[in-house]
């Protein structure tokens, strides 16, 4: 690794770091929109596509064109966290713009759903779509937690695509 690393250590390593702090890994958590970013679209030229917002399915057919071969849910996962942060192109003019672009939804369940109760549980296992993710937040135990409503779209999106995963690609220790 060469010292352009500070990128991907923002972007990588704080997660790696997030991980070990909490003890496992979750590197059997499906990539996030920030970390699929960075493979489909790569380095400092890779950003300029952030210069320009877009819709779901625009971002879907710029993914597609850069990345034919990525698995369609990556690909599903990687747009709609690009839709659901509306002014990602505000992120393409900051001088380090790698290091600013927002927490995706693997970020955010790592990050607000662990401190009360398993993510196993109240995370991981859950089959829902975007609205009932979003219903979660209008529980009274819930309402504290605190999400900008980009957040909250990022989040929604994430979980609704990704989970619930399938029992055996969870650690059995994080079975609980
Ligand atoms: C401030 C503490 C707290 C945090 C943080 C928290 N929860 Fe909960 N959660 C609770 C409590 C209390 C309950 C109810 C008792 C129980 O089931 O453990 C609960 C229950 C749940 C349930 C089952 C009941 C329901 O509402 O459907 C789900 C699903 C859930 N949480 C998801 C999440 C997710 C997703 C996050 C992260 C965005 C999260 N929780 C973060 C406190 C919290």
């Amino acid at each position: 690794m060469t010292m352009r690393a500070p990128l991907a250590a923002v972007l990588g390593l704080g997660m790696v770091t997030a991980g070990l702090a909490a003890g496992p890994s979750f590197d059997f958590m499906p990539d996030g929109g920030r970390a699929l970013f960075e493979t489909v679209f790569p380095g400092q030229a890779g950003l300029a596509v952030l210069a320009q917002d877009r819709s779901l399915d625009e971002w879907l057919a710029v993914i597609a064109a850069a990345a034919p071969d990525l698995e369609i849910r990556h690909a599903r996962t990687l747009a709609g966290y690009l839709a659901a942060n509306a002014s990602i192109a505000a992120v393409a003019a900051l001088s380090d713009p790698s290091s600013a672009l927002p927490p995706d939804g693997k970020d955010l369940a790592l990050l607000r759903c662990q401190s009360c109760h398993s993510l196993f549980t109240g995370y991981l296992m859950q089959r829902r779509d975007d609205a009932a993710w979003r219903g979660v937040f209008a529980s009274p135990f819930h309402v504290g937690i605190a999400m900008t409503p980009a957040e909250l779209a990022t989040f929604a999106d994430y979980s609704a695509v990704n989970m619930p995963l399938r029992i055996e690609d969870v650690p059995p220790e994080l079975r609980f």
